[in-house]
């Protein structure tokens, strides 16, 4: 049998044309879980108001209906990756899309506020459990020198996701006569915004069915042949097949399924490539990028922009969003993850520290001073630039390929679900840091882009162009 040490030449970093066209079509329909990631976890926006004023609940009740969510993320991303590893990556794709569309129906015909939040937990864990199928599933069947473009399809989706929920949020509730509980369709307008997620829900079941498991999930369960058909379908026929399974086999030698305790060790709990995992996903969350998504009204009329023109600011940030996310695509697998790491966090110190001396000025007539007024906006949308084109791909990236193949799936989720306690911590506590200080909040957020600059030059491995089997 070849040894590992010849193995990984043998077509692991080509792919024939003909195939990379089939591997971007599985590649993007398993990153429909992220498009619904970014969907769901920004529709709620739409959907505040109306609950407020139908359940007639105060500020600090909503945000914890709206908060829970996150919560369910957490667990759904924290089970995700060892159910992956028992019954498989497409399985887990399917639940998820099962638990996506009761979810969206759900929380769309609620019976109560409980009934609603219970829903919105529903759908967290859909939306955990996709935030890990997505990279960990893409990142084992892209061929390595692609790795790094098809991983950020993921995030591509997510961001669209999110353009698409304000869009779909602003024309309904436009349709609805500017009122979210206006009627539409026999419904009110924000209970059309959560069923409409039935739509992406349903097919991305569907795609589950049309692309192939896991080669190395498949050689995990003793599957070889079929490991086989699908390694030719996605690095194409001229492999050496024999010994693309001998090097896969040879990295899983010794393995078993992986559990919570194969992430233990090195003294401080979990092994040391785990805590850069989570440590990439709270510097990811920490600077603060979902409150300028999730927050985005709330924060331009704070400082005296009206309603409808802080909607438009949201819809440029998520435009911003989506060019940077491109950028990133193109240059990941070029100039590798670090240096697009590195590269964001400068930016987006210089786009916070702004934003936080802009928020600092005292409002006249309740507006930002017109010069502050412009830097607080156009500082917003060069953090949200620098973000999309290093942490919003790079992590998500990352995490789907830096752990060694036996445990990935497991460490992968204890990542992201600390992403989501982190993404939770930093949604639930930005009203009340608001009110206590706006430019204060800031410079918080701007700390922490500083000091992933540190924790990316002494802790991150470079992973581009690596087969998977070298990681570790
Ligand atoms: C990343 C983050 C997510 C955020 C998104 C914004 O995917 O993980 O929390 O909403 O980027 O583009």
């Amino acid at each position: 049998m070849t040894s590992t040490a010849q193995a990984p030449k043998t077509g692991a970093r080509t792919a024939q044309p003909e195939h990379l066209g089939h591997v971007i079509f599985i590649a993007a329909a398993a990153a429909m879980g992220g498009f619904l990631f970014g969907y769901d976890s920004s529709v709620i926006n739409g959907a505040v108001e109306a609950i407020r004023s139908r359940y007639d609940i105060g500020s600090a009740a909503l945000a914890q209906v709206i908060a829970i969510a996150l919560i369910g993320c957490a667990v759904g991303a924290a089970y995700a990756g060892r159910i992956a590893d028992r019954i498989g990556r497409i399985r887990v794709m399917q639940i998820a899309a099962v638990l996506f569309t009761v979810s969206a129906i759900g929380s769309a015909l609620p019976f109560s506020l409980w009934d609603f939040a219970l829903w919105r937990v529903v759908g967290g864990f859909a939306i955990g459990m996709a935030s890990v199928i997505g990279p960990a599933y893409i990142a084992e069947v892209a061929p390595p020198a692609y790795r790094g473009r098809l991983g950020s399809f993921q995030q591509a989706a997510i961001v669209v996701g999110i353009a698409i929920s304000q869009l779909v949020n602003w024309g309904l509730l436009n349709a609805a006569g500017g009122n979210q509980r206006g009627h539409l369709m026999g419904l009110e307008a924000w209970q059309v915004m959560l069923g409409v997620m039935v739509v992406p829900a349903v097919l991305y079941g569907l795609l589950s069915f049309a692309i192939p498991e896991s080669p190395r999930f498949l050689l995990s369960v003793g599957k070889r042949e079929r490991a086989k058909e699908i390694l030719a379908e996605v690095e194409g026929q001229g492999t050496d097949l024999d010994a693309r399974v001998a090097e896969i086999e040879h990295a899983m030698k010794s393995e078993h399924k992986s559990t919570f305790k194969d992430l233990l060790g090195g003294g401080f709990f979990f092994k040391p490539i785990v805590w850069i995992g989570i440590g990439l996903s709270v510097f990811q969350q920490f600077v603060g990028i979902n409150v300028a998504f999730y927050y985005s009204s709330t924060l331009w009329q704070s400082v005296g922009v009206d309603p409808t023109d802080s909607f438009f600011y949201s819809f440029t940030t998520s435009i911003i969003n989506i060019i940077g996310t491109v950028v990133a695509m193109i240059f990941v697998d070029r100039v590798g993850r670090k240096p697009l790491a590195l590269i964001g966090s400068v930016g987006m110190v210089v786009g916070l520290a702004l934003e936080a001396w802009a928020f600092s000025s005292h409002l006249v007539d309740g507006k930002l001073p017109t010069t502050q007024g412009w830097v607080a906006l156009i500082a917003a949308h060069v953090f949200v630039l620098f973000f999309a084109l290093s942490w919003g791909v790079v992590v998500w990236v990352f995490l789907g390929e830096m752990f060694p193949n036996k445990i990935r799936a497991a460490a992968l989720g204890v990542a992201a679900s600390a992403q989501w306690i982190a993404n939770w911590a930093i949604t639930a506590s930005f009203p009340s840091l608001a009110d206590w200080n706006l430019s204060g909040t800031y410079v918080i957020y701007t700390v922490f882009a500083a000091l992933s600059i540190p924790f990316v030059l002494k802790f991150v491995k470079e992973t581009k162009g690596k087969a998977l089997e070298e990681m570790g």
